[in-house]
């Protein structure tokens, strides 16, 4: 009797001052909050997010967007890089269209220094990136507004060579 006493004020002792009982899982028992249970946030009109962009079509870049860097061996060795990973795959090291992706688009990737691509405005080939064009990805998500740029740059360095090149 005596045993079962102690016993029991033991168990109180134990469970209530600690209240939670068992504790090894008191973190697994959370009141957390699962995805999508509380609807996200709408922006406030009027207002631009302080990171990423606002979308923008193909026409709307083509008429709005400038390059804002300028042609600095610095710009065009990173837009090489970013064009020789990115984009060589399908126009070609040259930009020629000739990448060994190309073969198994639907539509070939376009030749761009070449034709009516070699005189495309700049604004044109940023949304192209930004957007992608039919098989064309979209890089919005991989290379950030300052790389798309640089390729930008690179692009038309590569046209002005091939122009220089068919002139002589
Ligand atoms: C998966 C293959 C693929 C990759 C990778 C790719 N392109 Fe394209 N690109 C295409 C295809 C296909 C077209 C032609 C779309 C069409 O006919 O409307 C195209 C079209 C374009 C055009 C428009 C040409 C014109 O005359 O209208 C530009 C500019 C361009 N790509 C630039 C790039 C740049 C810069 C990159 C790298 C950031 C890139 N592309 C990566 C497949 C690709």
């Amino acid at each position: 009797m005596a045993a079962g006493g102690a016993l029991v004020s033991m168990l109180g002792l134990v469970a209530s001052p600690a209240f939670c009982f068992p504790w090894d899982i008191d973190m697994y028992r959370t009141p957390a909050v699962q995805p999508y249970a509380v609807a996200p946030r709408v922006t406030p009109s009027d207002t631009l997010p302080v990171d990423g962009e606002p979308p923008i079509s193909l026409e709307m870049a083509t008429v709005k967007m400038h390059n804002p860097l300028e042609p600095t061996p610095g710009n065009l060795a990173a837009g090489k890089e970013l064009f020789l990973t990115n984009c060589a795959p399908c126009h070609g090291s040259s930009g020629e269209g000739d990448g060994p992706v190309t073969k198994i688009l639907i539509k070939p990737a376009q030749n761009l220094v070449a034709g009516a691509s070699k005189d495309l405005p700049d604004g044109y080939i940023y949304g192209a990136i930004t957007d992608g064009i039919l098989t064309m990805p979209s890089y919005a998500d991989s290379l950030p507004p300052h790389q798309r740029w640089q390729v930008v740059l690179y692009v038309r360095s590569i046209q002005q060579a091939a122009a220089a090149a068919a002139a002589h």
